[in-house]
């Protein structure tokens, strides 16, 4: 059971299907686990910690898996990227910047240049950049990203990539939960699907209980693209992105009130700090997408790449050929 893509090819890899680089939550467990389930897994690098990362490239035994930063942030500990290369990564996964002075670092320690993008306009810096990959990210995702829809974002960037680079792969990021969805992505043109919410909750990912419980319970109308969790958590992100979470007592409490969070400081981080850690939901919110609606259960990454390829491979017919 396959589904033959240029992805799979490029990677080495029988589904077509990504784990997203979750900061804090995709550690090396679960990036293994999708990897040895026979897609690409991920170690979310995120905002970077050498230690964290360490830990997590042991916790992936000897499984061939990639790691993901964000770039903004990244760039401020260069350090973390030659760490993360020197572990001989398949895949380096940069998001939420400018990759061009990394790509041939990247490339040139043997790993997969693979650049996430939320417009056009950065799809074609991508290509210019040399990215092996681009995964166009809708604004269903969970998670930071922007405005555009997955839908129409991954047919606009293929045609681009048809153009101008033909040789560039294509993901789509963004609502991809189950076989419906990786077969629409491939439909619409992409090699494959980078999965975020559908990992996160899964038994391999490093989120509290109480976190997975209040994503399985809600629906897609529940979730919002905010900065209230980001400033709550002391990340001065880019204004142009934002962060889709699961709407809780706190979001509600702050929302529009932006400026004054900020002005409330180090108290809130704290507060908010020891939420996360605790599993206190009216506080802390679930990072996940409009899929949750399409989340019912916890279960192993196995379990998921599995079903989402078989679902997919008898939509698309069992006769797809790329
Ligand atoms: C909990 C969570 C954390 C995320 N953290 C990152 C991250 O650190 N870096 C990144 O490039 N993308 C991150 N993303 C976004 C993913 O790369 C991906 O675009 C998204 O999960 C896809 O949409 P989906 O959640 O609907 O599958 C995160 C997503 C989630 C759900």
């Amino acid at each position: 059971m396959a589904i033959p893509t240029r992805l799979t090819q490029r990677l080495g890899i029988q589904h077509p299907i990504i784990s997203a680089p979750m900061a804090f939550a995709a550690g090396g467990k679960l990036a293994a686990a999708v990897s040895n389930a026979g897609g690409l897994g991920l170690i979310g690098g995120g905002y970077g910690d050498g230690d964290w990362i360490e830990a997590q490239f042991r916790a992936a035994g000897n499984a061939r898996i990639g790691c993901g930063f964000i770039t903004w942030s990244m760039a401020k500990h260069l350090h973390l990227l030659d760490q993360a290369l020197a572990h001989k990564p398949k895949s380096l996964f940069l998001s939420f910047g400018d990759p061009s002075p990394y790509i041939a670092k990247i490339k040139a320690a043997g790993a997969i240049a693979i650049q996430q993008v939320q417009t056009l306009r950065d799809a074609q810096i991508a290509i210019d950049a040399g990215c092996d990959i681009i995964v166009a990210q809708g604004a269903e995702a969970g998670g930071h990203g922007e405005k555009r829809a997955t839908m129409t974002l991954v047919p606009e960037v293929a045609d681009l990539i048809a153009v101008r680079s033909p040789q560039t792969l294509l993901c789509a990021a963004g609502g991809i939960a189950d076989g419906r969805g990786l077969a629409a992505a491939l439909m619409l043109g992409a090699d494959g699907a980078v999965v975020g919410s559908r990992f996160w909750a899964s038994s391999e990912a490093l989120v509290h209980p109480h976190l997975h419980q209040a994503a399985l319970v809600a629906s897609g109308d529940d979730t919002v693209r905010q900065s209230v969790t980001d400033i709550a958590r002391g990340y001065d992100w880019p204004e142009r992105y934002n962060i889709r979470v699961v709407r809780n007592v706190y979001v509600e409490r702050w929302l529009g009130r932006e400026a004054e969070m900020r002005a409330a400081g180090e108290a809130e981080r704290q507060s908010y700090g020891a939420a996360v850690a605790a599993g206190d939901t009216s506080i802390a919110a679930a990072i996940a997408g409009e899929v949750t609606g399409l989340i019912h259960t916890i279960e192993p990454a196995s379990v998921i790449v599995q079903r989402m390829a078989e679902e997919a491979e008898t939509l698309l017919g069992g006769g797809w050929r790329r």
